[in-house]
């Protein structure tokens, strides 16, 4: 009997400050108008100082659990997809197991960017298919405003703070739900068009690398506007394909919030109805790793999702790294 994958429970944290177009316009030479009309972002929140990813990660992670039933101890597992971990190391999935008092888990961060999600969600499966562990806890948490630079318009309107959460437990390939299949890609060619260049081995910390504002996200917006919204759009089109699923029989599409013209783009290419496409841009902007299963974790607690539905994730972002993962909701 072949195990698979399914998500048992799911939850989210977003930070109650809320940073508007508005204010931003006071803060460089924007409008609410662009941003909403170039990307559908309205606000965003920002996480307070002091506070980091694990903080967020964990009270997401709590929900899930009680969401899903299980006890933090219970956990084997427990994989953090984030791209600003409260520090190199050690890692932010340490931090979270700590916090959440998951004694007997290891933890491990996925650094996928925008796609982290779905890398860790596809890793943490593994180790549920293969008979090796019962509960794995998948978080994607991400501060940006701590790698944002408020003096840049061309990235400072899109990104937000959020962290969201799925428990993944076993059942059976007959059962027909949970993680039915993903594809996933990287095109490390994409890597001089979004990147944090400050920081790492090939520049480590100095008053240089801050002097040079490298330790913030840098974007060609453009280049990679093109990129995410063919990538999006053949792994979202090919997924479907492949499973031999068609728009009527997907209940949800949830994609990464980079860009509502980019998430337009996917869903006309799959011939998926606005009703069918979950947008949050508009309150939260790019949270990066938390993206989709905050998403998700709207969706449930609005019903929007039931026992039995196909949803379909999508992602893309830095690496290049983008996805797409076929679900049928198994609660
Ligand atoms: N307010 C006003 N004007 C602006 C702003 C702003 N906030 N930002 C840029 N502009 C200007 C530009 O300077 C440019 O002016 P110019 O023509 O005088 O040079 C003009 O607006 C148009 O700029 P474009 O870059 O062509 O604008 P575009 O329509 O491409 O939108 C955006 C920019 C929103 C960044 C878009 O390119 C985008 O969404 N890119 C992809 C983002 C993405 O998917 N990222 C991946 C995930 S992120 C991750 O992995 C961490």
């Amino acid at each position: 009997m072949s195990l698979r994958a399914k998500i048992t429970g799911v939850g989210h944290y977003v930070p109650s400050k809320v940073l508007n177009n508005k204010e931003l316009e006071k803060m460089v030479d924007t409008s609410d108008d662009w941003i909403v009309s170039r990307t559908g972002i309205k606000e965003r929140r920002i996480l307070e100082d002091g506070k980091a990813s694990s903080f967020m990660g964990a009270l997401a992670a709590r929900v899930a659990l009680e969401n899903a039933g299980v006890s933090a101890e219970e956990l084997d597992l427990i994989v953090v997809a984030t791209v600003t971990p409260d520090m190199f190391f050690p890692s932010t999935a340490c931090l979270i197991q700590h916090e959440i008092g998951a004694k007997n888990a290891w933890g491990v961060d996925v650094n996928g960017a925008c796609t982290g999600f779905l890398y860790a969600t596809a890793m943490g499966a593994q180790f549920i298919e293969s008979g090796r562990y019962q509960k794995v806890l998948i978080v994607g948490s991400d501060k940006m405003s701590s790698i944002t630079d408020y003096t840049d318009r061309n990235t400072c309107v899109l990104f937000g703070d959020a962290a969201a959460a799925i428990v993944l437990e076993p059942t059976t390939e007959e059962a027909h739900v949970g993680i039915l299949d993903y594809i996933l890609k990287s095109d490390g060619s994409g890597q001089n068009f979004l990147y944090m260049k400050g920081g790492g081995s090939l520049h480590p910390a100095s008053h240089e690398t801050v002097d040079n504002k490298m330790h913030y996200i840098y974007q060609d917006g453009r280049t990679v506007f093109k990129f995410a919204v063919t990538g999006m759009a053949d792994v979202t089109e090919q997924i479907a394909k492949k499973n031999n699923i068609q728009s009527d029989d997907i209940k949800l599409f949830i994609p990464h919030q980079a860009n509502l013209r980019i998430i337009d783009a996917a869903a006309q290419r799959v011939k998926l109805p606005p009703e069918k496409v979950l947008i949050n841009i508009d309150k939260y902007g790019n949270t990066t790793a938390a993206t989709i299963p905050l998403g998700l974790s709207e969706a449930y607690n609005e019903g929007r999702i039931k026992q039995g539905d196909y949803i379909i994730f999508a992602a893309f972002g830095a690496g290049f790294t983008w996805g797409s993962m076929l679900v049928r909701w198994a609660y």
